[in-house]
């Protein structure tokens, strides 16, 4: 995200215009926590993770009176466009804004889970990817020692995209993610066959069963004496120095908004598409529902079968 904030700043200021950063996004609107940037607000921050600006989850926005003051903060500073980077909520609470005030926003997709329609890839899908590899990679030293089995949890509550990509880099045996029933068959076989060889099982932490924890006590009550070790990855996955993918993505995306709406474009999503950076309105954006490469998916089964 930080990335993306330097790619506007730096951006707007290259075009003539006047920048400002908003702290806490719509929360920090509301209580004005805001403040006018210049090319070096935003040097020495590419390569660190989390956002300079922080982030908050706003509910006075959602209210009318919170959005009223939060125009009157952007008009006080003679605020005329707006710039988000988020998903759903974020893309949500613009629109509304420019129903109400006529502010308009292009937004630039920021989650690790990479579920937003509308892009290929969102910020930070990328680091958090290569976070999981590492942690699977290491575990894997000791699976294959110890001769274990083991689930490692990844994240992903309602999206099995970090777990389909970290799986898939990661040589997993089964991965198990949200979007798709677990194959109980395969499962059992598995471990049925399998008892003495290790194996490692990449689980989304919103999978059919809830998570690695769950999904081991269910496979207990089919093979009594199965034993595996389980590993929840959890935070770890959303911070760290950023990919050089994701620096590129986040500042091709950032300098896309602004030209957006240099052009007079508005209320969209910049996101990359086979590698083009292309604009999707906030309506598809949030109501469209982005699928899990069909691909990616064949793969599980090829190799795993
Ligand atoms: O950003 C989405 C996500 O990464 C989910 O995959 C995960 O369940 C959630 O965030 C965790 O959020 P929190 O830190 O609020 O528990």
């Amino acid at each position: 995200m930080n990335a993306c904030i330097r790619a506007v700043v730096r951006s707007a200021i290259y075009n003539g215009l006047e920048v400002y950063g908003i702290r806490r996004g719509y929360q920090g609107m509301i209580e004005n926590d805001i403040y006018q940037m210049d090319s070096r607000s935003v040097s020495n921050i590419i390569q660190r993770g989390g956002t300079m600006l922080r982030t908050a989850r706003s509910k006075e926005f959602m209210t009318p009176e919170g959005r009223k003051t939060a125009y009157d903060n952007l008009r006080m500073h003679g605020i005329d466009a707006l710039v988000c980077i988020g998903g759903e909520g974020s893309y949500t609470g613009a629109l509304q804004f420019y129903k109400e005030y006529g502010i308009p926003c292009i937004g630039a997709p920021g989650t690790i889970d990479n579920d937003i329609y509308g892009t290929d890839f969102s910020i930070g899908f990328d680091t958090a990817i290569n976070t999981a590899l590492e942690a699977i990679d290491r575990i894997r030293d000791t699976a294959d020692s110890h001769n274990r089995v083991f689930f490692i949890e990844v994240m992903g509550r309602h999206a099995g995209y970090i777990a389909l990509a970290a799986g898939i880099a990661g040589g997993a045996e089964d991965i198990l993610i949200p979007e798709k029933k677990n194959d109980w068959d395969r499962l059992l076989h598995l471990f049925s066959f399998s008892k003495k060889a290790f194996s490692i099982v990449v689980v989304a932490e919103g999978d059919e069963d809830g998570g690695a924890a769950k999904t081991v006590e269910k496979i207990k009550q089919h093979i009594p004496d199965f034993e595996a070790r389980i590993s929840i990855l959890g935070h770890i996955q959303r911070g760290g120095s950023p990919t050089a993918f994701d620096r590129v993505l986040a500042s091709r995306l950032g300098n896309a908004a602004v030209e957006a709406l240099l052009q007079g474009k508005l209320n969209k999503a910049a996101g990359l598409i086979n590698n083009q950076v292309v604009l999707t309105p906030f309506e598809d954006a949030i109501n469209k529902r982005k699928e899990l490469n069909p691909e990616l998916l064949r793969l599980v089964d090829i190799f795993n079968t």
